[in-house]
């Protein structure tokens, strides 16, 4: 098919993107690289030896991305474009829901003008808010705690409506737990910039000497060793499930949000060991106060993605750790 991804440049396109183009399908990223940059789409190419059509863009112009869909006239749009870091939604909601919630309307506006009906979108476990029960189901109350979590909750709903009002439409919409890893071959991966906010770029970045130690953002929780525990996903099991995502939707009509997550958990501190064991470095750490936000677990109701989309997770803690050392060993200052 012919796929418009929206912010294809980026940690979870890159790696979608190259397993599109591995399954053949057409693709052309619309990217303003406000978080990324087109050396990974570069990298993308030669991993899958084939080409990807690149417009620089924000998804806000609909000029700039009208063009694309006349250009390309896709069949499907995956729609990962917008600003993702919870701690800065709080201090900008207004860049949150100008860039996710505007730019998502105007995609779906260009959507309907160009007769395109099909949509797989980037949501969060974080629509949750704080988990009245685990694992967690799709059916579970959302009520996301924060900024960022709001602007993908209003984007579900808008796309909800949307579906709704366009006979013969399909809506996906993927609730990621916590994607990590890199791909195999240690070209792309995760390349946070500053420091990074999440807890993996933050191991990988101490294992190779960017940063002294990591900080354990509490150790008295209820968890089995007190520190924060969660669902985390392997990134190419995700884009995996991109692709399980376009094929259902080619064939489906409706709206659904699925979970993308393994149904296993790890804490701060397994995770630490896993990358001590895959990189054969020591990880220092210290234990802080609790982060400010946080919960104590997050695990997956993984079922309906397999009952729906006959996708699984295959990959294990063993396999993100290893995969994030290959790839931030051989590019240490990221891209
Ligand atoms: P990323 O920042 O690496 O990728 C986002 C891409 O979108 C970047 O290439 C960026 O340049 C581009 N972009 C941002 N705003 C844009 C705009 N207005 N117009 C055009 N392009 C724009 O982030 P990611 O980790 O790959 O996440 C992709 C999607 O998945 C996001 O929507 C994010 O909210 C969602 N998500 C991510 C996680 C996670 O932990 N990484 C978890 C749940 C959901
Ligand atoms: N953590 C640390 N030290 C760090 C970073 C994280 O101890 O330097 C801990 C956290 O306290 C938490 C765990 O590691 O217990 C995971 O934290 P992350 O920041 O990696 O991930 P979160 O679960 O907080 O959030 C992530 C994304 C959100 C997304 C959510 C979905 O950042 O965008 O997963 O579950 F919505």
């Amino acid at each position: 098919m012919r796929v418009l991804v929206t912010g294809g440049a980026g940690y979870i396109g890159s790696h979608t993107v190259l397993q599109l183009l591995r399954e053949r399908h057409e693709v052309l990223v619309y990217d303003n690289f406000s978080n990324s940059a087109p050396e990974s789409l570069r990298r993308v190419k030669q991993l899958a030896n084939a080409d990807v059509a690149l417009r620089e863009g924000d998804i806000r112009d609909g000029a700039a991305l009208g063009a694309s869909f006349a250009e390309f006239q896709p069949e499907i749009v995956v729609h990962f474009a917008g600003l993702k870091a919870v701690g800065e939604s709080t201090e900008k909601p207004l860049d949150y829901y100008s860039q996710n919630v505007s730019g998502s309307l105007e995609l779906l506006r260009l959507m309907t003008q160009h007769g395109c009906k099909r949509i797989v979108f980037s949501s969060s476990a974080t629509v949750y808010g704080d988990a009245h029960y685990l694992p967690i189901d799709e059916s579970h109350v959302l009520q996301p705690t924060n900024p960022y979590g709001r602007t993908k909750h209003f984007i579900e709903e808008i796309i909800r409506d949307w579906s709704a009002s366009v006979p013969g439409s399909c809506a996906v919409l993927l609730r990621y737990f916590n994607p990590v890893g890199a791909d195999a071959s240690g070209r792309i991966g995760e390349d946070p910039m500053g420091i990074p906010n999440n807890l993996f770029p933050y191991i990988a970045q101490v294992a190779v000497g960017r940063r002294p130690h990591l900080n354990i953002f509490g150790a008295d929780y209820d968890t089995r060793d007190g520190t924060g525990e969660r669902d985390y996903i392997h990134v190419e099991d995700l884009a995996r499930a991109h692709f399980a995502a376009i094929t259902y939707a080619a064939k489906s009509h409706g709206c659904e949000a699925i979970n993308i997550g393994t149904g296993k958990s790890a804490t701060v501190l397994e995770m630490v060991k896993a990358f001590e064991a895959a990189s054969g470095r020591k990880i220092p750490y210290q234990i802080v106060d609790r982060r400010a936000g946080d919960v104590a677990r997050m695990v997956a109701d993984a079922g309906k993605a397999e009952a729906l989309l006959g996708w699984k997770a295959r990959l294990t803690i063993a396999d993100m750790a290893a995969t994030t050392w290959n790839w931030q060993i051989n590019n240490p200052d990221g891209y």
